[in-house]
């Protein structure tokens, strides 16, 4: 039936309409913030590069768990800054490292809290790259497992809900899983970054992080954004591996790989919506030159209309602006 029978405004009049036909939604309890720990105590300083969000010490974290209940959010994924950096990753792997620290603050203040932790080792590396480096500037993956895993069974000791290997290692969600269940953490999740691109849109973070690596690129670990089917296969080893939630990375430039993976795989996916995205439309807003409560809303809708369950988004404690 065409016009004048059918009449698609009919269900645009109002704001009501609007809502009541509405095929997607920001539920806040599937929206998860990244934030960033550091050493110290007493510290909030702000992110230059990312207005508004900020370096937590452990003793100041009672605010981020009570922005994550005013806005009923799905939870916190933590990253640790530490000042110190190795060769073999110390930081992230010894006992009461700094995110260990900080899972045990938040559930003690809150053990509803859904806490997720990143698992890489480019924070904890004085090379700054995601694996373990070997001569002529080669990451070596086999031995970074190891040290990937040791990290994961870190975070799942103090109560992690779930971890997030980062780190593109080839094997690293089968290795984690086996640890894990080995040492008694067989209900810890592990959200796989599955299709993580090399991307230009992680400046900001890098920045953030203080994970920028000294030489090289990250190129020959994370995807190239020429492809589409790789991350198809990237996804299948992962759930093969043991993932119960596989991630496309960034989000708002891959909605194509994010609906593609939708399409294929029955588990839950998640989308990261990264600190290029974010810092892009906080600096046209500040400029005057977008709408921010308005860009942000369709930015995160255009994520889950993709097919995307979870989206992870800095802009989740400001969520209610956006609703
Ligand atoms: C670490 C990691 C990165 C991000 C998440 N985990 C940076 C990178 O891979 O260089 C990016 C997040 C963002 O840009 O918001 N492996
Ligand atoms: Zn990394």
């Amino acid at each position: 039936m065409t016009f004048p029978t059918t009449r698609p405004r009919r269900l645009r009049q109002n704001a009501s309409f609007r809502n009541l036909v509405a095929e997607t939604n920001l539920n806040p309890g599937q929206i998860l913030w990244p934030v960033f720990i550091v050493d110290g105590r007493g510290v909030k300083e702000p992110i230059g590069a990312m207005p508004g969000q900020f370096h937590y010490s452990v003793d100041q974290l009672s605010e981020v768990n009570s922005i994550c209940v005013q806005q009923q959010l799905g939870g916190v994924l933590l990253f640790g800054v530490p000042g110190k950096k190795d060769a073999r990753a110390t930081g992230a792997i010894q006992k009461n490292s700094l995110v260990a620290q900080a899972v045990q603050e938040l559930k003690s203040k809150n053990p509803n809290l859904m806490v997720s932790t990143d698992v890489c080792l480019c924070a904890y590396m004085d090379h700054g790259h995601c694996g373990v480096l070997g001569p002529g500037g080669v990451i070596q993956n086999d031995p970074s497992l190891e040290l990937l895993s040791e990290m994961a069974l870190r975070h799942a000791e103090v109560g992690a809900d779930i971890v997030a290997p980062s780190d593109m290692m080839d094997g690293r969600v089968g290795r984690i899983r086996r640890l894990l269940d080995e040492q008694g953490f067989s209900n810890t999740v592990i959200m796989s970054y599955a299709a993580k691109y090399a991307s230009a849109f992680y400046g900001p973070f890098r920045d953030a992080a203080h994970s920028a690596p000294s030489q090289g690129d990250r190129k020959n670990y994370q995807m190239d954004p020429a492809n589409v089917e790789e991350a198809l296969r990237e996804v299948a080893l992962d759930i093969e591996e043991g993932a119960d939630i596989v991630m496309v990375k960034p989000a708002g430039p891959y909605l194509d790989v994010i609906s593609k993976v939708a399409a294929r795989f029955d588990l839950p996916v998640a989308a990261y919506q990264v600190s290029g995205e974010y810092s892009m439309i906080k600096a046209a807003a500040q400029n005057g030159w977008l709408d921010e409560p308005a860009a942000v809303r369709e930015s995160l809708l255009a994520i889950r209309r993709a097919g995307a369950q979870i989206i992870i988004s800095y802009f989740a404690p400001f969520l209610s602006n956006f609703q």
